[in-house]
């Protein structure tokens, strides 16, 4: 299989390297007189190339979790290390800079600018760094807009684009700075099954070619995708597993019953 021979060849030539080290962190927010701990110390390290789902239930922490990974937000104790960044150490300034430069966000509500064109929406994150011509910017924005299936719809706008075809572009918009890790957050959330599945291949797709994916659901079916499980529960780490055999959406995708 192709996407085997891309994989074999990434892990043979780039040493496994530490993407996310997250070391004992908690989040506590204030309401009124009330504090409400959403995370209680929680560890992690997670490496080049892992295919990584954030599970738990409404209310566990991976909203939050996912907000201190993608800089959003800082942990109220511990300490998050991005790329070899020590986060804790940075300004609000530096880490949009970092957030920027290294994490590719994909949201449940694809996040697009309306009447907007595809080509256009995978270009704005390149607007922030001074040292892309326009030129370089659309020819990086088409090609990762090839490289999700979308080849053929470049001048579309957002309202003029299916739900899945709304995500394909911000995944495309969160390919396109060549990320430290994809963050993705519900991103199934809003699609039919068989979309879903045609997204989970695309995910499965980049994590054969080399991708660091964290994603988060409270959809446990989509753990039998990825290679590894992490589990959160009243904000704690309740379980992390290594999947052993990692299911082939494309497969599953196959076996749908056909629409009418
Ligand atoms: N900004 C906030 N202010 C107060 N409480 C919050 C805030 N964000 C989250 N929480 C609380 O923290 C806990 C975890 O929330 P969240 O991370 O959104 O969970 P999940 O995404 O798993 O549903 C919940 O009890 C939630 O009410
Ligand atoms: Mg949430």
């Amino acid at each position: 299989m192709a996407s085997e021979a891309v994989r074999d060849n990434f892990f043979m030539h780039n040493k496994m390297a530490t993407v996310i080290s997250l070391k004992d962190i908690k989040r506590d927010f204030t309401v009124g007189s009330e504090t409400v701990h959403a995370l209680r110390g929680v560890s992690f390290d997670i490496e080049e190339g892992e295919f990584v789902t954030i599970m738990g239930t409404s209310g566990s922490g991976k909203s939050t979790m996912l907000n201190i990974l993608g800089c959003l937000d800082i942990p109220t104790d511990g300490t998050y290390r991005l790329d070899g960044n020590d986060t804790s150490k940075m300004s609000k300034n530096e880490r949009a800079i970092l957030r920027n430069r290294k994490i590719g966000f994909v949201f449940q509500n694809y996040n697009l600018l309306a009447k907007t064109t595809a080509v256009e929406n995978v270009e704005l994150p390149l607007m922030y760094n001074g040292g892309i011509s326009a030129k370089e910017r659309h020819a990086r924005a088409v090609e990762a807009l090839k490289a999700v299936g979308l080849g053929d719809r470049l001048e579309h706008k957002s309202n003029q684009m299916s739900g899945g075809q709304m995500q394909r572009v911000a995944i495309a918009r969160a390919l396109v700075n060549n990320p430290a890790v994809i963050l993705a957050d519900e991103a199934t959330g809003n699609l039919d099954t068989r979309t879903s599945f045609e997204i989970l291949v695309l995910f499965q797709k980049l994590h054969a070619e080399g991708r660091t994916i964290i994603f988060v659901t409270h959809n446990p079916e989509l753990s039998r995708y990825s290679t590894r499980n992490i589990f959160l529960r009243d904000g704690r780490k309740v379980e992390d597993t290594l999947n052993p055999h990692v299911e082939d959406a494309a497969l599953t995708l196959s076996q749908l019953p056909q629409e009418d």
